[in-house]
């Protein structure tokens, strides 16, 4: 089937061209080290395919968010030499000082990185002179940056407008991921939603009822869930003034067949810190001085048989506290059931979101989940079924 985007497959003969690709390089560091350096890997199919058929890769991304201003804190500078080393080929730097007159001197097949875009405020505001600048600085363009792509920022969506466009491999792949669970999923569709709070995933929730067929809450947004039930959460994280909210999200999802799995065992505790005393007790036998940390083990085992009978998964968020043990156990328990399940090919497993990520690396299954987003914000949007910007705009 003809994709609704161009890839690099319709680009054409590159050699000798400017193709400016979007990356995000936003990466954590600590000390001037990069601390996880996936979004750089990320980059490695779309830039040395470019610069192998002799193109003049020009990488255009952000870092931080400095607003418009050149802060020297947020300069990809710093990016450069372990871009460099994750790439295994040199990687030069330009500043915007002298920008086209350095790129006017690189050769077929050499890679650059263009120092961070947010120097501009025209960046963020899309202005038509940033676009201009930007676009003037290649002759083709490629957005390769999934997880930027909610910002309908110049050199994510305005330059699409202003130059050949093309999705890169790593967006290419994203699109196709998400296409298959959400989009035209195979069914029956089960979606994990967890986090601390409901009210960071409304959207989320209401779009989801209508396109699934389980909805599995989990996280401290599930006791805003049960709570608005009747049962008597403790003093577990709970968001008490969303209880109307909670139950008109229960009432449509009834309305479309969505049935949703809140836990019926819980792990609980006094205290929220590593490995203190806990219980694990049905969700109505919470103490007035205990919170909810964790689903317990009996719904977790239930929550697997769920997966067991479904063809597709969407993963966004933990199912309990996972940073502090053991309340890592269900996220970690569920994460394997379903990688078990992908491995086996019986399911389609797409995750996504900063937490979900950690977690699922927590359970060592990252790499047998079917795709996992390194998207955070943008991949939450995608989930509440929003367009995204810098998709739309390489839309054909
Ligand atoms: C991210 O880190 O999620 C992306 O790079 C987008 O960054 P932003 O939230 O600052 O736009």
């Amino acid at each position: 089937m003809a994709k609704a985007f161009k890839t690099l497959d319709d680009i054409g003969d590159v050699a000798g061209r400017r193709v400016l690709v979007r990356e995000d390089l936003n990466v954590p560091m600590a000390d001037g080290e990069v601390t996880d350096d996936t979004r750089l890997r990320a980059t490695i199919p779309t830039v040395t395919e470019l610069a192998d058929k002799g193109a003049i890769v020009l990488v255009l991304a952000h870092f931080g968010r400095p607003k418009g201003e050149r802060r020297p804190d947020m300069s990809l500078a710093m990016v450069t030499k372990p871009y460099s080393q994750v790439l295994g080929r040199p990687v030069r730097f330009i500043d915007w000082d002298g920008a086209e007159e350095a790129v006017a001197t690189l050769r077929n097949g050499d890679i650059a990185v263009i120092e961070n875009t947010r120097f501009f405020a025209g960046e963020e505001k899309n202005d038509p002179e940033m676009v201009t600048r930007l676009a003037a600085l290649g002759d083709l363009y490629v957005n390769d940056a999934f997880s930027a792509a909610h910002r309908a920022h110049a050199s994510t969506e305005g330059i699409a407008h202003a130059l050949p466009a093309f999705a890169g491999r790593a967006m290419e792949a994203e699109l196709d991921a998400l296409e298959k669970a959400l989009g035209t999923p195979r069914h029956p569709v089960a979606a994990v939603v967890g986090g601390a709070k409901v009210s960071t995933k409304l959207d989320v929730l209401k779009h989801l009822v209508g396109k699934v067929d389980h909805l599995i809450i989990g996280g401290g947004m599930a006791n805003t869930f049960l709570a608005a039930r009747g049962v008597n959460v403790g003093k577990s994280l709970c968001e008490h003034d969303l209880a109307g909210t909670a139950e008109a999200i229960l009432d449509a999802a009834d309305a479309a067949g969505c049935t949703v799995h809140l836990p019926y065992d819980v792990v609980v505790a006094k205290e929220f810190k590593a490995n203190p005393e806990t219980r694990t007790v049905n969700v109505h036998e919470v103490a007035a001085d205990e919170m909810i940390l964790d689903i317990g083990p009996a719904a977790t085992e239930a929550l697997a048989d769920v997966l067991k009978t479904c063809k597709t998964l969407v993963w966004n968020g933990p199912l309990g506290a996972f940073e502090t043990p053991p309340f890592d156990a269900a996220t970690v328990s569920l994460a394997r059931t379903a990688a078990a399940l992908t491995k086996e090919g019986s399911l389609i497993s797409v995750a996504g979101g900063g937490d979900t990520v950690a977690a699922l690396n927590q359970a060592g299954v990252a790499d047998d989940f079917t795709f996992v987003s390194t998207a955070g914000g943008a991949f939450l949007e995608w989930m509440e079924g929003k367009e995204l910007p810098g998709v739309a705009a390489l839309t054909r």
